[in-house]
């Protein structure tokens, strides 16, 4: 089973950690494809745990090599500050390739993220202002910063100039702030690139050989389905392409060599940033959910917006990613509830004002923004299932609940989180073999 694609199946921090811990140690290499710094996921060295935004997760596992894909846009300044933090714990990075064809987050990408969130006011994205979207218009623009870029002190003044070109009369004349002084720019990305450069690989060349080879690669998707910039609710998502197909495009393997696709589900359903969200919860229930899940950003320490289980999200990333295995995580936080509602449809207003049931994803943002959910109501449990090793032990309604999950949302759920710890988990079906 050498080729294993995971990724987010709502809107991000589905808890991919848990699916990671899970298959890790029966896989070699573990790529990043997609997005870039407005990842994270927390790890733990010994007894200390630490947030990484960019490095891959499987940087701590000594037997695994760990790899940045062309796919991802690297903040160099970032980089190697994780890389400094982990070392400084006894984390040995040095095994860390990344792409020569990954592009480059710049300090100007960020001052530009902010300010244009700035400006939209309120049609802003709520982005994390890490510089992401910048960065990938730069290279759908063709004046991106590549990595291997930072090694030729000509070439990459040349890029920079050009890059800086027509932002530095934006930033001064439009949203007039001081312009970007480019000798101190490519100065500086050159000091990165000499640190990089023993990091840097054909990484295609690197994950094809190994496949060839029979090892395994785990691809590690940033963010989730819904933020894609191809199959999310656009335009509040992320830049890049974090479905299925973006494990492809960001790596340079080609899908025959993908043999597994499992899509990380919460118990209920969470998002950050604006952007609609049918099962949203804007009081108490919400707040609850809130408390007993922890859902504060990683990243930005905001706090999560919560709201039921959405099947119709749920069916449409099992579609959009060819999905074979579903990680449902956080059981555990609907333990309590006499009754859980389950989004199974929608109702939704079209542009002629007529209001009609909907039970697949409506390819019209403007109807899903209108989009009312339909529960069903499943009977909850109140036993504490953190302990719960088999599925078979777990209470009959969770077993329900989950056979129902299952069902409406056209996957098998392979594996269970119930708890906060690492071995709060049920294996239900291998994830590997
Ligand atoms: P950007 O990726 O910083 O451009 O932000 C675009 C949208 O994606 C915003 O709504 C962010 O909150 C959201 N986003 C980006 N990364 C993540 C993530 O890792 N988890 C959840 N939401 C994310």
């Amino acid at each position: 089973m050498p080729g294993i694609i995971l990724i987010g199946a709502q809107w991000g921090d589905e808890g991919k950690g848990k699916a990671t811990d899970l298959i890790g140690t029966k896989v070699d290499y573990v790529a990043r494809f997609n997005g870039g710094n407005n990842a994270g996921h927390t790890v733990v060295v010994g007894d200390e745990s630490y947030a990484l935004h960019l490095l891959p997760s499987g940087i701590i596992n000594p037997h695994l090599t760990p790899v940045i894909g062309n796919g991802v846009v690297v903040d160099p300044e970032v980089l190697f500050e994780e890389i400094e933090g982990l070392e400084s714990r006894g984390v040995d990075c040095s095994k860390l390739l990344v792409s020569s064809e990954a592009h480059v987050i710049a300090p100007y990408h960020r001052t530009l993220d902010k300010v244009t969130e700035r400006f939209l006011g309120k049609h802003k994205i709520g982005t994390t202002g890490r510089g992401i979207g910048p960065a990938y218009a730069d290279k759908i623009n063709r004046v991106g910063i590549r990595i291997h870029d930072l090694f030729n002190a000509e070439h990459l003044r040349n890029k920079v100039e050009a890059s800086l070109h027509q932002k530095n009369q934006m930033l001064v004349k439009l949203y007039n702030r001081r312009a970007i002084d480019i000798d101190e720019t490519v100065e500086d990305l050159l000091k990165y690139g000499e640190k990089l450069k023993p990091y840097v690989a054909n990484t295609s060349l690197v994950l094809n050989q190994a496949l060839d080879a029979g090892k395994t690669v785990l691809f590690e998707g940033g963010q989730a389905t819904m933020l894609d910039i191809d199959h999310g609710t656009y335009p509040f998502v992320t830049s890049s392409n974090p479905t299925a197909g973006g494990a492809c495009t960001g790596t340079g393997v080609g899908p025959t060599k993908i043999d597994r696709v499992i899509g990380v589900v919460k118990a209920y359903t969470t998002r950050v940033g604006e952007g609609p969200f049918p099962t949203e919860l804007l009081g108490d229930d919400g707040e609850w959910l809130r408390k007993q899940g922890h859902e504060f950003g990683v990243t930005t320490g905001r706090p999560r917006r919560c709201g039921w289980f959405d099947a119709v999200v749920a069916r449409y990333a099992t579609q959009v990613n060819g999905l074979t295995d579903f990680v449902l995580t956080k059981l555990d936080v609907l333990t309590g509830l006499e009754s859980i509602p389950v989004c199974v449809a929608y109702d939704v207003t079209s542009a002629d004002g007529s209001t009609h049931r909907v039970s697949e994803m409506p390819v019209d943002q403007a109807e899903f923004t209108s989009a009312t959910p339909v529960y069903e109501q499943m009977p909850g449990w109140t036993e504490d299932i953190s302990t719960v090793h088999s599925f078979d032990d777990l209470p009959q309604t969770t077993q329900n609940y989950v056979h129902r999950l299952e069902e409406i949302s056209g996957c098998r759920i392979s594996a269970i989180g119930t708890g906060p710890q690492r071995d709060h988990i049920i294996e239900v079906h291998s994830l590997t073999d």
